[in-house]
């Protein structure tokens, strides 16, 4: 998955006239995403009302990134200005609680307590299930920290997804079914923050997908921090691998799309690239990192394989599946790369063809590996590296964007426009295409000619009589 800007998620249901209201901002990858719905889940069984209005909130809950030092710095700003708003608040005579969850309170726990005392509850990615708990001991005057691995399950303590609140959140969803990593590349938090290398049973998230189904939902991406890791005990007795679940999942009728994120090329299986060529359902488009282009540094950053093996992998995946877009994640500058090194990344790029990347100058991070080696690389030589790399990766989605035009796709409608009769839908490829849309309506899935490319989406019409 890949770290994105902070996004608020959208109100649910109306306030009831005596409700809380929680405010929460979200910071970091799809799964944070998904998490923040099933806190909101969470704390509606206390009486919480989610609202997009701070000055509404008597909680605000951060669901923090640690994945990179801007990520997490972003918190303790945030948290400053929170602290001024407790303050009124309070001389108000409301309440005002502060929670810090997700990978920024697993990493430092009690140390946000310290560096910031207007703070109320310290919530990691495994406990918020204990969340509603916490607020009551905070209510009572604790700082509550809780972030033990929890032995129990959380997916069993939180409460199942309700019909209602599937539908407000829209056509498209987002499910976990792993999370946590072993890897242990040199450069990365997430084995810290979000622990060894866990996946859901096959049967929770079989009954997690027959719920968004029944409520509405038409495409699911599956979200793991190595999600073709999953493995799981399947009804035949044998070991199921993701490959097995996707297509278990396109059995459902109703669901009409699916995709999985983010996946380590160590872990595509035979059975996964199967499912790629099998699967109608499943859309032809993978998120597949490398890091970098270099054997030494790919070594170096422990990934395991050389950019050799990654190119016979997508060489393999598009005999499979001929249609696929590809997409990547890029870090310029880790510690000992050279300009040579860099060079043998632009040639990745350059023989993969991506239609989508995201790209990041390293950032040192205190207690993995990577901060305690030799040869860090100044700021600006990674950021003019980044700088080459992102023209480049820029260059090749407009390529591909223009490569569609002309084409006849399918299209997954999942919101209004900016004018009337407009629909903005999804291609295959995850590209937003606007639509001037007649006698059709969100949640549709649609044949469309691609007819030009903007900035940010295509443009398409109505294909008549599909
Ligand atoms: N396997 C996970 C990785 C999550 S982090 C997944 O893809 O879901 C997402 C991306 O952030 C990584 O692929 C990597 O490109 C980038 N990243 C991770 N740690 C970083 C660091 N210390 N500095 C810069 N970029 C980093
Ligand atoms: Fe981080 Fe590597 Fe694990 Fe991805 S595979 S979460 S980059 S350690
Ligand atoms: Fe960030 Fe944690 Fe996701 S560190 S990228 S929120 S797993």
């Amino acid at each position: 998955m890949t770290e994105q800007t902070a996004t608020l998620s959208a109100p649910e249901a109306a306030p009831g006239a005596n409700s809380r209201k929680v405010f929460i901002k979200t910071y970091g990858c799809q799964m944070n995403v998904y998490d923040s719905t099933r806190m909101s889940d969470a704390l509606a069984r206390d009486g919480y009302v989610q609202t997009e209005e701070i000055a509404d909130a008597d909680l605000v809950l951060l669901n923090t990134c640690h994945i990179r030092e801007k990520a997490a710095e972003k918190v303790y700003s945030e948290l400053g200005r929170l602290r001024d708003m407790k303050k009124e608040r309070h001389s108000d005579g409301r309440e005002f609680m502060i929670g810090v969850a997700g990978c920024v309170a697993q990493a430092e726990g009690e140390e946000i307590l310290r560096r910031a005392p207007a703070v109320d509850v310290v919530i990691g990615p495994q406990t918020y299930h204990r969340l509603p708990d916490a607020l009551k001991r905070a209510r009572r005057g604790d700082r509550v920290v809780e972030t033990d691995y929890a032995i129990e399950d959380k997916f069993e303590h939180l409460p199942k997804m309700e019909k209602a609140k599937i539908r407000s959140r829209g056509v498209t969803s987002f499910l976990t079914v792993q999370e946590g990593c072993d890897k242990f590349c040199t450069f990365c938090v997430v084995p810290y923050t979000r622990g060894s290398e866990v996946s859901r049973p096959l049967a929770q998230i079989v009954d997690e997908a027959l719920r968004l189904v029944d409520a509405g939902v038409r495409e699911i991406t599956l979200l793991g921090q190595n999600v073709n890791a999953w493995r799981a005990a399947g009804p035949d007795g044998r070991e199921w691998s993701l490959g097995d679940l996707l297509y278990r999942l396109a059995d459902i009728p109703g669901l009409e799309r699916l995709r999985y994120t983010t996946s380590h090329p160590r872990d595509m299986d035979d059975r996964l690239i199967e499912a790629h060529a099998d699967l109608r359902k499943l859309m032809p488009y993978l998120h597949l990192p490398i890091q970098s282009g270099s054997d030494r540094i790919l070594k170096a950053m422990n990934r395991r394989h050389t950019a050799d093996d990654y190119l016979r992998l997508i060489e393999r995946i598009r005999a499979a599946r001929p249609d696929i877009a590809l997409s990547g994640d890029f870090i310029t500058g880790f510690p000992g790369e050279t300009d040579e090194d860099f060079e043998c990344t632009m040639n990745v790029v350059r023989e993969v063809k991506y239609a989508g990347a995201f790209s990041f100058k390293y950032s040192s991070r205190p207690g993995t590996p990577g901060a305690d080696m030799k040869g860090h690389i100044d700021e600006d030589v990674k950021a003019e590296r980044l700088e080459r790399l992102q023209a480049l990766l820029v260059s090749q989605q407009a390529e591909f964007n223009a490569s569609c035009v002309g084409k006849t796709v399918s299209l997954l409608l999942e919101k209004p426009g900016r004018f009337d009769g407009q629909l903005i839908g999804r291609s295959p490829w995850l590209q937003s295409v606007i639509v001037d849309a007649k006698g059709v309506e969100i949640g549709d899935i649609i044949s469309v000619r691609i007819t030009g490319t903007g900035p940010n989406s295509l443009y398409a019409d109505m294909v008549p009589g599909v």
